[in-house]
């Protein structure tokens, strides 16, 4: 069942989907679908994602990319200057314009669970993969320099540890597969990406 940090638990009927009553069913892990990772900061999602695009040839798309050049600033100056609310409802909207019969890699922000509409909408577009890696890890892969808004506080590591607390039951719950990325590099994280779909 777990091969290179991968946890299969939810891979076949995971909450969301049996609740749909069965209306809305999206094969969980399929090779030709899109390939959506979700994730906390600090997990690799981009830098795994550019791995991904690049071995499979698949187009990447980056929902902080399209949010920046959408409204043309950065995803910091979105939010020093219109609020989290506004970056969040572009976050919906960026996921809105993605198209789910495009093969390609889809890489979110930290933040997109937060609204339950975008996970329904991450599992209409392909099989989400979700990034993990323990919080002395994710503090010293965040320590260092970052840019990131809601990391801007006195104390980074109590920050990322109640963040992180709050967040840990959604990403559970959204996640059709689980990758703990904690002792591994990017290539071998998109390694086993690739491994649990079968791709070459
Ligand atoms: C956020 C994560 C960031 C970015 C924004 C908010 C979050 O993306 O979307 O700063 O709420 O966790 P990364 O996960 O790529 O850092």
């Amino acid at each position: 069942m777990a091969h290179l940090g991968i946890d299969e638990r939810q891979a076949l009927f995971p909450p969301h989907l049996e609740s749909a009553g069965g209306a809305a069913y999206y094969p969980v892990r399929a090779a030709d679908r899109p390939i959506v990772l979700i994730g906390f900061m600090g997990t690799g999602k981009s830098s795994v994602g550019r791995r991904l695009a690049s071995v499979t040839g698949w187009p990447r798309f980056d929902t902080d990319q399209m949010i920046a050049t959408a409204l043309g600033m950065s995803i910091t100056k979105i939010f020093a200057r219109l609020g989290e609310e506004e970056f969040r409802e572009q976050e919906s909207r960026a996921l809105e314009k993605l198209d789910s019969k495009q093969l390609s890699i889809i890489v979110t922000g930290g933040g997109v669970i937060l609204r339950p509409k975008n996970v329904t909408r991450l599992h209409e577009l392909g099989t989400v993969f979700c990034l993990t890696a323990n919080l002395s890890t994710l503090v010293q892969r965040l320590g260092r320099r970052s840019h990131r808004p809601l990391l801007q506080t006195e104390n980074r590591a109590e920050t990322i540890q109640t963040l992180l607390r709050e967040r840990q039951p959604l990403y559970e719950q959204a996640a059709d597969i689980i990758v703990d990325t904690t002792s591994l590099t990017h290539d071998q994280v998109a390694q086993s990406i690739q491994d649990s779909l079968a791709l070459a």
